[in-house]
């Protein structure tokens, strides 16, 4: 058997042009009233008598997107997606039409409910034109936080979610009973960005795009570009944050003023924790305090540089194609952008910040360490590509690639060996877990997560309590190309 290196292969790749066999978004012919369905579905739906209960619709749709047309991909016609909100103990009845040219499905990123029948079940697929009804049932335990919903069709993942479809989850409960997040305003802040051509229409990705994972240039926060919020003086601001983009990173800051970290992917912390910035990898949330405690005037929201790996091998890539090989967006940015302000407005008696938020528990240290190796191989055959892998093994769906038990415990040993040093963000299904370790050094503080960030060459050691739900389910890269490209694997949680 021949093995390629990098170099080869990319030379290889690039003279076939096989791997970047990317499906085209086909629109919909359905063009009258363009923008009237965004008008008509409502923003959010919340449960009713412990039932929410919706319809929802993929299609592609023309959206306005900072005042100009774009041919994006919608649920119920919107990008971001209409909120949903529910309670622990409460059922979910989502009434899902696949209104695509390809295969769908939807996967509830974050909640803890069965992977198994219609449920967080990624292996469903719908086909276009056809529909399913999601129902499934929330612990009546299940945390309140920042959870979210997107297409989860293997192959199809990172096309999809960068046509827009995305869209929150938030669970309401313990978190947002605490009194002073009671009186804080609520925001809501999707990070999504897009790659349009001169007619709006989506770019596709070239093979470096998908290699790094394809980025764009056009970056928005709940579809709007640059947008406002305002804050009392004295008063406190609570940000829910997503980022929803399929490949994006985004370190964030609010230009010369303070915030307060207070719930991460799985839902609060013990206690605020300040922060100058945060790094948001794909698929990750945060919640966050502002305090209405400075000057009151204009404070730019900022997407700080920073770099995730992988430029040698563009670097290659674009010398070898004499420098004409151009990609969307993954070059690297050098420069701040902005991408909201925040404004001072008005003023309100000054409101303290939470000291206690919900205790975080301790999970017992397991006698089971599994190892994960992270890394993107040559495939065996010349010029068939690329892929990315879990200890050397691209996703299978008839191959289980981790067994346990449920009501156990496992630490899982996340090595990130990419040759590139790309940062690759881990992402579990159903199961939350804490982080404990990198590169051996202890976490600052507890949180649950479900989407981690594995620099590369660093080693993230993980502690699962796999509770209430047996079944297959997946985990896997959450920078979405590399999920689609192989970056994927199967755990079957035993009765
Ligand atoms: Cu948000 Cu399996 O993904
Ligand atoms: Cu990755």
């Amino acid at each position: 058997m021949v093995k390629v290196n990098r170099r080869q292969f990319i030379i290889l790749s690039t003279a076939s042009a096989v791997t970047a066999s990317v499906a085209s978004i086909a629109l919909a012919q359905n063009n009258r009233n363009p923008f009237k369905s965004q008008a008509l579905s409502p923003k959010f739906y919340k449960s009713a008598g412990s039932l929410l209960k919706l319809d929802l619709e993929a299609s592609s749709r023309p959206i306005s997107l900072g005042g100009k047309r774009a041919y994006l991909l919608g649920y119920n016609g919107q990008v971001p997606a209409p909120r949903l909100e529910a309670q622990a103990g409460d059922t979910v009845r989502i009434r899902f039409t696949n209104n695509l040219t390809q295969p769908t499905n939807l996967h509830y990123h974050g909640l803890h409910v069965t992977p198994v029948g219609n449920a967080d079940n990624a292996f469903l697929d719908i086909p276009p034109r056809e529909s399913l009804t999601y129902e499934f049932t929330l612990p009546k335990n299940h945390p309140s936080g920042t959870f979210w919903y997107h297409p989860h069709r293997h192959g199809y993942v990172a096309e999809q979610v960068f046509g827009g479809l995305a869209g929150l989850f938030i669970i309401r409960g313990e978190l947002d009973e605490i009194s002073e997040i009671q009186a804080a305003k609520e925001e809501f802040l999707i990070l999504q960005d897009f790659a349009l051509d001169g007619n709006g229409r989506i770019q596709s990705p070239n093979h470096m795009d998908m290699m790094m994972g394809r980025e764009g240039e056009l970056l928005t926060v709940n579809g709007q570009i640059k947008p406002t919020f305002s804050i009392a003086s004295g008063g406190l601001l609570r940000l829910r944050f997503l980022n929803a983009s399929p490949s994006r990173f985004y370190r964030l800051a609010l230009e010369n003023h303070p915030f307060y970290l207070i719930a991460t992917d799985g839902g609060a912390l013990a206690e605020p924790v300040e922060l100058k910035e945060l790094l948001l990898a794909p698929g990750e949330r945060v919640e966050v305090l502002v305090r209405g405690e400075r000057e009151p005037k204009q404070y730019r929201l900022l997407n700080l540089p920073y770099n995730r790996g992988g430029m040698e091998m563009m670097e290659d890539e674009m010398n070898m194609m004499g420098g004409s090989s151009h990609m969307m967006g993954g070059k690297s940015q050098v420069n701040p952008q902005i991408l909201a302000t925040l404004t001072y407005q008005g003023s309100v008696s000054t409101l303290p910040l939470p000291k206690q938020l919900i205790p975080v528990e301790t999970l017992p240290e397991p006698k089971t360490v599994r190892r994960l190796e992270l890394s993107m191989e040559e495939k065996m055959t010349p010029g068939m590509g690329m892929s990315f892998t879990f200890n050397g093994k691209a996703f299978d769906p008839n191959r289980i690639d981790a067994q346990v038990r449920l009501n156990t415990v496992e630490d899982w040993e996340l090595v990130n060996v990419d040759p590139d040093r790309m940062d690759h963000p881990f992402h579990l299904h159903v199961n939350p877990f804490q982080v404990i370790t990198r590169n051996g050094k202890p976490e600052p503080y507890r949180a649950w997560k479900d989407t981690v960030l594995v620099r590369g060459g660093e080693t993230v050691r993980i502690r699962i309590p796999f509770r209430d739900f047996s079944g297959k389910t997946v985990y896997h890269c959450h920078v979405l190309d590399h999920e689609d490209l192989g970056m994927m694997g199967i755990v079957n949680i035993q009765a």
